[in-house]
C-alpha cells in the first residue's frame, strides 16, 4: 500500500465537504480567486518527489527570462525562473520527442503518480471550494533558484483554467504575494501547503533568498493545471 499524500488537515477536508471549513474557503476563494491551504499535503512526500522529479527532468527546462521594463518613473514586467513542463507553455523548444521523454522522466520520477493520486483524492474538495466542474489536465514543475522572482503579472490571464500549486522549499523562507484590498499581501510557503489560483488575480514572487552560507537556495513549485469541466 502506498504511503498517504494527505496531511490531517488535508484528509480531515476531503472527507467533510458540508464542514464548516470549505465554506470558510469558498468564500475566500469568492472574494479573491485564491486561497491557502496550510497542512494539505505531506510535507515529506511533496519534498521528496519535488526534488527528484526537478533533478531527473533538469536536461528538460525551459529558462524563463525577461528583464524588468523600466521607463522613468516605473520597473516591473520582469521574471527568472525555470519551467520544466511538457505541455505548451511560451519559450518551449520541446519537439514531440522531448515531450515524450519529459513525461517517461515525471512517470519514473513518481511525479505523475503522485498529482494523479492528489488530483483524484482532492477533486471533490477543489471543485466545492471554487463551486465549478473541475478536470486535472497535467502537472508541471516551476523551478526558482537564488535570486529569481516573478514581478506582478495575472490580470490579464483569465482563461478557463485553475491552478493548484504546491511549493517545495529548500535552504530558503519563500512567498507568493496576493493582490489583497489594495495591497500585495505575502503568503509563506509552508510546508504541505496547497494553493489553489484563479485566473486573473494579480501576484508575484519575491526573490528566492538563501538562507545558509553553503546551501543554494531552491523552491519547486509543483502545479497542477485543470480546467474547467
Ligand atoms: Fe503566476
Amino acid at each position: 500500500m502506498s504511503r498517504p499524500i494527505l496531511a490531517e488537515q488535508g484528509a480531515a477536508l476531503v472527507s467533510r465537504l458540508e464542514g464548516a471549513r470549505v465554506g470558510e474557503l469558498r468564500e475566500i476563494y469568492r472574494q479573491l480567486r485564491f486561497v491557502q491551504v496550510d497542512d494539505m499535503v505531506r510535507p515529506d512526500r511533496l519534498a521528496e518527489v519535488a526534488r527528484r522529479a526537478a533533478e531527473l527532468a533538469r536536461p528538460y527546462t525551459t529558462r524563463c527570462e525577461r528583464p524588468h521594463d523600466v521607463a522613468p518613473g516605473s520597473l516591473a514586467g520582469g521574471y527568472r525562473f525555470d519551467r520544466i513542463d511538457w505541455g505548451a507553455h511560451a519559450g518551449s523548444r520541446h519537439g514531440e520527442e522531448d515531450r515524450a521523454a519529459l513525461r517517461a522522466v515525471f512517470d519514473a520520477s513518481g511525479l505523475s503518480r503522485f498529482a494523479g493520486e492528489l488530483a483524484q483524492a482532492a477533486l471533490p474538495f477543489l471543485e466545492a471550494v471554487v463551486d465549478r466542474e473541475l478536470s486535472y489536465d497535467r502537472v508541471f514543475l516551476l523551478v526558482y533558484r537564488e535570486g529569481d522572482f516573478i514581478d506582478p503579472h495575472g490580470d490579464s490571464q483569465v482563461g478557463q483554467r485553475l491552478m493548484v500549486q504546491m511549493p517545495a522549499c529548500f535552504g530558503c523562507r519563500t512567498a507568493l504575494r496576493i493582490l489583497k484590498d489594495g495591497y500585495l499581501e505575502p503568503f509563506y510557503d509552508e510546508p504541505g501547503c496547497l494553493r489553489i489560483l484563479g485566473p486573473g488575480i494579480w501576484h508575484d514572487v519575491l526573490p528566492i533568498l538563501r538562507l545558509e552560507p553553503d546551501r543554494p537556495p531552491e523552491r519547486v513549485l509543483v502545479s497542477l493545471r485543470f480546467s474547467y469541466a
